[in-house]
């Protein structure tokens, strides 16, 4: 076969006047969205080249597009090789370049430098304005074929993934063993700092920067979930950027297996986001004719992380699959009553949700056969006789019965030893060495690729899917997954359930399409886009302290809205730290997500049941607001303050939530700038109750320290966005750990 010089094939159909694909028929393409440009070198015959991957170019024509890509070909320098190197979106050794291969594989050795020809190149543009490049080529020594697809979607956010095919006519014998597949970006030389997020259980996605200097700085997990260290975005941005100015690239790894996302900057002048799936030793060979097909790499670009993230949510708000109806105001058992269940305290309960507004009661942990601590029951998903001699039922109807929707807790994907299933089935437990793994909260893992267990989960769950009013599943995984591989041959296994697990949720939803699933993983443990694709809400965190959910919502909504992120009202005294706070501070921070209470109600005093019932009523009334808008996060307030808000998209209406973390150094704190509003226009600004009104008759604080208020907090002031956004308002010294609510509507 002669590999053409430029791939032949174009398609082109019409679609939304949104979007636009200039000049397909010329080898380079010119993809626009909302202020996002992608200038793609499709010239071949080497893989498809991102010439420029940030702000909106204009409308160019084919000679300029041309002139880009000349305008990028580097010097050839002393002791490189003689030809540019100019790194694919799936960067090849064999080009001279010389940091992570794209492709990492070989046939018992041989064939581990791959050199694709691009045999065609097809461009798209759905009916919903998606962008899509898709390109098919192959390397003839290596006998594989590779399919590439990128997507600029109408917010502006793009992906890429790639499918790697062992040819037919590939030696049975010496099947591809495929070690790791990355997709890269290009940033330019401007973007020299880092961002990424670690974390651990009960204190997920906290944010750490770092210069990104040459070298390799690389996010490997391999925890066989999303991980609660999972970085939620890889930011490079210019130096200092922040949520409202800076430029800043950003990737996202959309895996809930083990992956790997990578910023690599290299002497030669390149800098690159990458992401894939981390594989295990032999986990994926592909003989003649299989495929693997990597994970999208997602990546965003903007001015400022608020604009990244906002592109990310209008991304999810687009998918079909999005809520559409109200984010019902959830009670959730955990908190509540632990393992302690028994029908009178849970009928109780509901009642008294229903009577602060609740909409979903969700029953967790402990309800099923010999759940009654963690040590016992994962994998009998039936409901313990001994605890509800007549099933669910008559909790589910008192539930039902007060207008509250029913939601079950399940971890589909774990078993006890001590479980009826384990005992009759051990070879349905992932492992390898001829040993169990070590146990992590007395569980082992549940191999899904396995056709019976899976058969036998996806019945039990179906069955309790039919018998009950079940709309909603808290999906549970409480544990990483060691040693993870199939019992008979010892093979890793996380690849393999990684897509299991996917299928089990989608053919759920198939047979129950009503059915909501909340992706929870020892709370904000499987946070990732493509779980995201089936799921409709995360658990955050385990931690309901709302001194760390400050942090934790702040970065977890850089990828996620408001209406996706379950936030809880705990008990006054957190039960995961032992901190003490105001419902100001717990309600005022919940109030900014999809809100619930995880508190047992009926040992709470009839007063705070009301204030409670008064904040789950805010929270009702902005709704619309707070899970349609867009969220700012602001840069420039004292260091004690996070101050972060939403506003509506016509700019009507803004709630702007001031908390302090920490004492302040400065008293007052100065002047307080809110961004974002429309310029032109008048706005009211007041305090927004029931949040902490801090005001008395006087205008003094109530509570401890009588200093006096900034004149017009007592009384709300009316200025124009302008002044707000740029001279802004003084603030007073907050006591750490209180939480004020401002409200901002157009005149
Ligand atoms: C971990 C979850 O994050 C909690 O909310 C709770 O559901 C427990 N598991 C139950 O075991």
């Amino acid at each position: 076969m002669t590999p053409p010089s430029a791939p032949p094939t174009i398609d082109v159909s019409a679609g939304s006047p949104l979007a636009t694909i200039a000049h397909p028929g010329s080898a380079v393409r010119h993809l626009r969205a909302a202020g996002v440009s992608i200038v793609l070198d499709c010239d071949g015959p080497r893989l498809p080249r991102v010439v420029h991957w940030g702000a909106d170019l204009g409308d160019l024509d084919a000679a300029t597009l041309q002139a880009i890509v000349r305008a990028d070909v580097q010097a050839v320098v002393s002791n490189v090789p003689d030809r540019p190197i100019t790194p694919s979106v799936l960067a090849e050794h064999a080009t001279g370049w010389m940091g992570l291969p794209g492709l990492i594989g070989h046939r018992g050795g041989a064939d581990w430098s791959t050199l694709f020809v691009v045999r065609s190149v097809a461009t798209r543009v759905d009916l919903d304005g998606t962008q899509r490049v898709t390109v098919q080529a192959v390397d003839e020594a290596a006998r594989l074929e590779l399919g590439l697809v990128l997507e600029l979607l109408r917010s502006g956010v793009l992906r890429m993934k790639a499918t790697v095919t062992g040819s037919a006519d590939a030696d049975p014998d010496r099947p591809y063993t495929l070690d790791g597949l990355t997709l890269s970006l290009p940033v330019p030389r401007r973007a020299a700092e880092l961002l990424d997020f670690t974390g651990r259980h009960l204190r997920e996605r906290h944010p750490q920067r770092r210069a990104f200097d040459v070298g390799s700085w690389v996010r490997d997990n391999r925890r066989g979930r999303t991980g609660s260290d999972a970085t939620v975005l890889l930011a490079a941005g210019t130096p200092g950027f922040g949520f409202g100015h800076g430029e800043v690239w950003a990737v996202h790894t959309a895996w809930s297996g083990n992956h790997r996302t990578v910023a690599e900057r290299t002497p030669n002048g390149h800098a690159l986001l990458a992401g894939g799936e981390l594989l295990l030793p032999g986990e994926v060979a592909l003989g003649p004719g299989d495929s693997y097909t990597s994970p999208w790499i997602y990546g965003s670009y903007g001015t400022g992380l608020d604009a990244v993230a906002g592109r990310f949510h209008r991304f999810l708000r687009d998918r079909p699959g999005h809520p559409a109806t109200p984010r019902p105001v959830i009670l959730n058992t955990w908190e509540s009553v632990y393992f302690d269940m028994d029908l009178p305290t849970l009928l109780d309960l509901a009642d008294h949700a229903a009577a602060v507004g609740v909409e979903r009661y969700v029953l967790d942990d402990g309800w099923f056969v010999g759940r009654r601590d963690d040590h016992a029951g994962l994998g009998d998903w039936q409901v313990d006789p001994d605890v509800w001699p007549r099933g669910l039922h008559p909790l589910v109807d008192r539930v039902t019965s007060l207008g509250m929707q029913f939601g079950l807790w399940v971890e589909p994907e774990m078993i006890n030893p001590d479980s009826h299933v384990a005992r009759a089935h051990p070879d349905w437990i992932l492992a390898t060495g001829g040993r169990l793994p070590v146990e992590s909260r007395h569980q082992q893992v549940l191999d899904l690729a396995n056709p019976d267990a899976f058969d036998h989960i996806l019945g039990s769950l179906d069955a309790l899917l039919r018998e009950y009013r079940i709309s909603y599943l808290k999906w549970d995984h409480n544990r990483d997954l060691i040693d993870a591989g199939h019992r008979a041959d010892g093979r890793p296994a996380v690849h393999e359930q990684t897509l299991a697990v996917y299928r089990l949720m989608d053919e759920l939803r198939r047979r129950h399409p009503r059915l909501e699933i909340e992706s929870c993983s020892s709370g904000g443990g499987r946070i990732d886009l493509e779980v995201l694709q089936r799921t409709d809400r995360v658990w955050a965190s385990d931690c309901i302290d709302a001194l760390e959910r400050q942090t934790i919502q702040r970065y977890t909504g850089l990828l996620l809205p408001p209406e996706l992120i379950g936030a809880h009202i705990g008990t006054d005294r957190a039960h995961t730290t032992g901190r003490r706070h105001n419902l100001s501070f717990r309600a005022g921070t919940a109030l900014f997500g999809h809100m619930g209470i995880e508190a047992n109600l009926a040992r709470l005093s009839a007063t705070e049941r009301a204030e409670i019932a008064d904040w789950v009523a805010l929270h009702k009334r902005l709704r619309p607001l707070l899970h349609g808008g867009r969220v700012v996060r602001f840069d420039d307030v004292d260091p004690s303050l996070l101050v972060h808000g939403v506003i509506a998209d016509d700019r009507s209406e803004a709630v702007i939530s001031v908390a302090a973390v920490a004492t302040a150094d400065s008293a007052p704190t100065g002047r307080l700038v809110l961004p974002g509003l429309d310029p032109d226009a008048l706005y009211d600004l007041a305090l927004l109750p029931p949040g902490d009104m801090i005001q008395d008759e006087d205008g003094h604080r109530p509570q401890g320290n009588n200093h006096r208020l900034p004149p017009w907090l007592t009384t709300g002031i009316r200025l124009t966005g302008a002044v707000l956004g740029h001279a802004g308002v003084q603030w007073p010294e907050l006591l750490p750990e209180q939480l004020l609510l401002l409200h901002a509507r157009r005149v």
